[in-house]
């Protein structure tokens, strides 16, 4: 049997076989939120023609069964179909590499520490060349030299030697001797050499983001971000990890994650005409169920109770068993897990935030897939988690995109004319929206009254910008060759986002005491590229109604904190002694999150009186 696309390209489909999985073997993805479950209804196809069998039509109105519309993953052709892949359902992740500048982060390094102490030491060596009369081999005329130093039980892999003789005449014996603390031996490099690169990398369960780093002053040479490929086998941790634990799930996670980070490697060292293997050093920092795949390990034990992780505190392994293409035997240090849903990101976070050096109460916020949450200072630590979904990222969000160039990341709209004002990633023309345009029109939308504190459409109002669309009602933000809009479904799914990351923070706070009155500082994380409106955060009801001095924007912290560990032997101390002093707080057990949760699904909260600000907006409009 066939499925015929309306490009005239065709693929057969086996027996009893789903268009999902027929789809997959051709390596053509759809968004599939759910992993395939039958739960999520992001898998629409429409089937033009052609006899088939679909078990799940609940995610389905009546109106679009009409037209053929189907789960992908609940519907088995019984002969050969003709099929359209709607456009918000198909999913591209590899063609969108995009290269950035990113913040400058030697200052934040320099503010932290500023000695720069690499894991790959080197050491300058002049061997005398072997002659006719000095024929001893070439790993003994090595030893002999470091004998001499005073250098004893320095290891040697067979990976080392292997590499080790040509390594050592090119630059007629004149070396640069590569090992890490053991100490072990891990490359041969010309003694001229200074060129020495690293490698920092965020692994996100939405984003993955890459820094290519010189090592001799931490300046960046360039970074590139990409969707994490292993979207296509559920959007957040949990269907991941359920993914995980089926047949070749684990494998095929974890290839698609390596190969994302070795294209984004290969496309920045092809521009910057870089020498892969004077990439000498790699540090992941990722959540705790990331960190897992990246190694390789089943992460099924911290679904299941207790919630267990395999490692929190990963050894220090190399490139070669990774994967990554980098110098094989680079050590790669992994930023250590807290627990299972508290991973190295936001241990890097903390790193990043400083908060841990501070005497004042500080908040930190990452505002990414998972929502983590860590409170304290100096002297405690306390943290949670708490799924906000990836809508910020771009991802489930009919024009959603990530934080680059053409990306809708400032909203503004008249109240009379309801016209919006646009400020765009680039200044080029709008093609999607970024997580800050999506907090941006939504509390524009709610003040100017848009929407009402549900977040539904106000049907009454006069204005052509509210219509009725493919998927229901919609604002658009932008005409254009394309519209961009933003749906009441995408409304939904944004509020459900940041009612999960309230609903965590009070939680928190309340758990440990306070008030927030004791929040001295709240520092926020998360992709939203240079901009994040505070103000319309708090009319959202995602950040807490503080005053707007105490607020701090980081940025991506993730991949701040593994920029800094790159660089510095303290640092990377320093985030052991973190992950060590946070206590966490498991928040899916409790019954009082549901209840947050319910009271924080409305614009800004159901109690108005926790958002005092907001309440005298509304009131002055
Ligand atoms: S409903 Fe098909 S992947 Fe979620």
């Amino acid at each position: 049997m066939n499925i015929k696309f309306t490009t005239g390209k065709s693929i057969s489909v086996l027996n009893k076989e789903s268009i999902i999985n027929a789809l997959k073997r051709h390596e053509i993805y759809l968004i599939a939120a759910c992993g395939g479950k039958g739960t999520c209804g992001k898998c629409r196809v429409k089937v033009l023609g052609g006899r088939y069998r679909t078990s799940k039509t609940g995610k389905i109105s009546q109106a679009d069964r009409n037209k053929g519309i189907v789960l992908a993953c609940h519907t088995f052709p019984e002969e050969d179909i003709s099929l359209e892949i709607l456009e918000e359902t198909r999913l591209v992740v590899g063609d969108k590499i995009a290269l950035s500048k990113a913040k400058d982060l030697s200052e934040l390094f320099r503010s932290l520490d500023g000695e720069i102490s690499l894991i790959v030491k080197r050491l300058y060596l002049e061997l005398p060349p072997p002659t006719i009369q000095d024929h001893i081999g070439d790993l003994e005329r090595l030893r002999r030299e470091l004998d001499l130093k005073g250098i004893k039980e320095m290891r040697f892999s067979h990976g080392f030697i292997s590499s080790m003789a040509d390594r050592m005449r090119s630059p007629n014996w004149k070396i640069s001797l590569a090992y890490v603390g053991g100490p072990e031996a891990i490359f041969v490099a010309d003694g001229k050499d200074s060129v020495r690169y690293g490698l920092a990398v965020d692994i996100g369960t939405t984003t993955i983001v890459v820094y290519i780093v010189d090592l001799s002053d931490g300046s960046l040479i360039d970074v590139g971000s990409t969707y994490n490929s292993q979207i296509r086998h559920g959007d957040d941790v949990i269907t991941r990890i359920v993914h995980a634990t089926e047949g070749r799930g684990l494998h095929e996670l974890r290839d698609a994650v390596i190969e994302d980070i070795n294209e984004l490697i290969e496309t920045i060292i092809e521009k910057h005409k870089i020498n892969r293997e004077m990439i000498e050093t790699a540090v992941i920092s990722g959540n705790t169920i990331m960190s897992h795949i990246f190694w390789g390990l089943s992460p099924q034990y911290i679904r299941e109770e207790p919630y267990i992780p395999t490692v929190n505190f990963f050894p220090m392994w190399k490139a070669g068993t990774a994967r990554l293409h980098i110098n094989n035997q680079a050590p790669v240090y992994t930023l250590p897990c807290v627990a299972s849903y508290v991973g190295g990101d936001i241990v890097s976070g903390v790193l990043a935030s400083k908060m841990h050096r501070n005497h004042e109460i500080a908040l930190f916020m990452d505002i990414g897939t998972n929502g983590e949450i860590a409170i304290g200072n100096n002297e405690w630590l306390m943290t949670a988690a708490c799924s906000a979904g990836p809508c910020f990222e771009g991802s489930g969000i009919k024009h959603g995109m990530r934080a680059t160039e053409g990306a809708i990341e400032s909203v503004k709209i008249d109240r009379n004319t309801h016209e919006p004002e646009l400020g765009v990633i680039g200044n080029s023309n709008p093609v999607g929206i970024c997580g800050s345009g999506m907090i941006d029109a939504i509390s524009e939308m709610f003040l100017k009254g848009i929407i009402d504190q549900k977040g539904k459409f106000v049907r009454e109002l006069k204005t052509d910008r509210i219509r009725e669309g493919e998927d229901g009602v919609e604002f658009v933000l932008y005409r254009g060759e394309k519209d961009i809009v933003l749906t009441e479904a995408d409304i939904e799914n944004i509020l459900r986002a940041k009612a999960a990351i309230y609903a965590g923070v009070s939680m928190l706070i309340k758990e440990v005491g306070f008030t927030l009155d004791n929040i001295e500082r709240v520092y926020i994380a998360g992709g939203f590229g240079n901009y994040l409106d505070v103000d319309k955060a708090i009319i959202l009801g995602m950040l807490p109604d503080l005053p707007k001095e105490r607020f701090r924007f980081l940025g991506n912290t993730s991949i701040a904190g593994a920029y800094l560990c790159l660089l510095s032997e303290r640092l990377r101390k320093e985030a052991e002694e973190i992950a060590q002093k946070m206590t966490y707080m498991e928040l899916s057990a409790s019954r009082n999150f549901m209840d947050e949760y319910m009271s924080a699904l409305f614009l800004p909260h159901t109690d108005i009186a926790l958002f005092p600000t907001v309440e005298k907006l509304k009131n002055s409009g």
